[in-house]
């Protein structure tokens, strides 16, 4: 398998300093306070969010203003379609798992909230607590690593293809909480080859959390090809690396060339987090 090691170390950054993750994908950031980002080291920030896709910020005292604060420097903050069933601040999603929890979410390989038609292109997760026996981890996984993976054949198959994205997948299906009445959630098309709008970069953009098909293709046919792409993703460990968590650690990530898959591995273990997401400006496109 090839892999790309692309990335830009240390000398390329004067206000922060950056530790990788793995060679491609994943940075821990310090020399940063998040609650006092001077436009010089947001420049920085968003540099090297482009460059590595998963930035990790320890040891940050936010509090959820500081926290949605930080995202808004990002763009327009996000209100999440499962937000009807809850209660407390829109614009802050709470991740939960208590021992009674039914589920915990982003169990799964998922990109977040793809069946909007203009998917978050950011999420910032601060968490709070951590399971005391260890566990909980983050995995993330380079879509445009995938997308280089495939053979020069299946790129050039899929280059003009376009998937549908459902919300009810999840949310109905893996959750069980009913959309709001005489609504359903919702359900867009974006293409199987999309094209990184800062980077320009192409990677592949479906998602087994949320993508049900690939139009003009036979049920079988789809079915087949999706889930091909979702065991590259699910059996491919190099393409992913892994975020440890404590308290007072906020990730970012960026959706338009990621997915995560949040690993519950700690039953009957707690753990709290808090997610800001930033809504993208413009639709995925190939
Ligand atoms: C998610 O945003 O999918 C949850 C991620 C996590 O809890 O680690």
């Amino acid at each position: 398998m090839p892999t790309d090691v692309r990335t830009p170390l240390n000398g390329n950054y004067s206000t922060i300093s950056l530790r990788p993750l793995t060679p491609h994908i994943g940075a821990e950031v310090s020399g940063v306070d998040l609650n006092e980002v001077s436009d010089r080291q947001f420049q920085e920030i968003e540099r090297a969010w482009a460059d590595w896709m998963v930035l990790v910020f320890r040891d940050q005292k936010l509090d959820a203003e500081a926290h949605k604060a930080f995202g808004r420097r990002f763009g327009e903050l996000h209100v999440h379609p499962l937000n009807h069933a809850r209660s407390g601040d829109d614009e802050i999603l709470e991740v939960r798992t208590t021992a009674q929890s039914r589920y915990t979410a982003g169990d799964a390989w998922h990109t977040d909230v793809t069946c909007d038609a203009f998917p978050p292109m950011a999420s910032l997760l601060y968490m709070h607590e951590t399971p005391d026996v260890g566990g909980g981890d983050t995995l993330f996984a380079d879509m445009y690593l995938a997308y280089e993976m495939l053979s020069p054949t299946l790129q050039a198959f899929l280059e003009d293809k376009i998937a549908v994205h459902d919300g009810a997948i999840p949310y109905v299906g893996a959750y069980g909480v009913a959309p709001p009445s005489g609504e359903d959630y919702p359900r867009n098309e974006h293409p199987v080859i999309a094209r990184h709008p800062v980077t320009g970069r192409r990677l592949l953009y479906v998602n087994s959390g949320f993508t049900s098909h690939i139009k003009d293709l036979r049920p079988k046919e789809s079915r087949a090809i999706l889930d091909l792409l979702f065991d590259l993703i699910a059996t491919t460990p190099a393409l992913t690396c892994r975020v440890n968590w404590a308290p007072q650690t906020l990730a970012m990530w960026d959706n338009r060339c990621t997915q995560h898959h949040a690993v519950w591995d700690y039953y009957p273990h707690e753990r709290w987090a808090q997610r800001v997401s930033i809504v993208a400006e413009t639709r995925p496109a190939a």
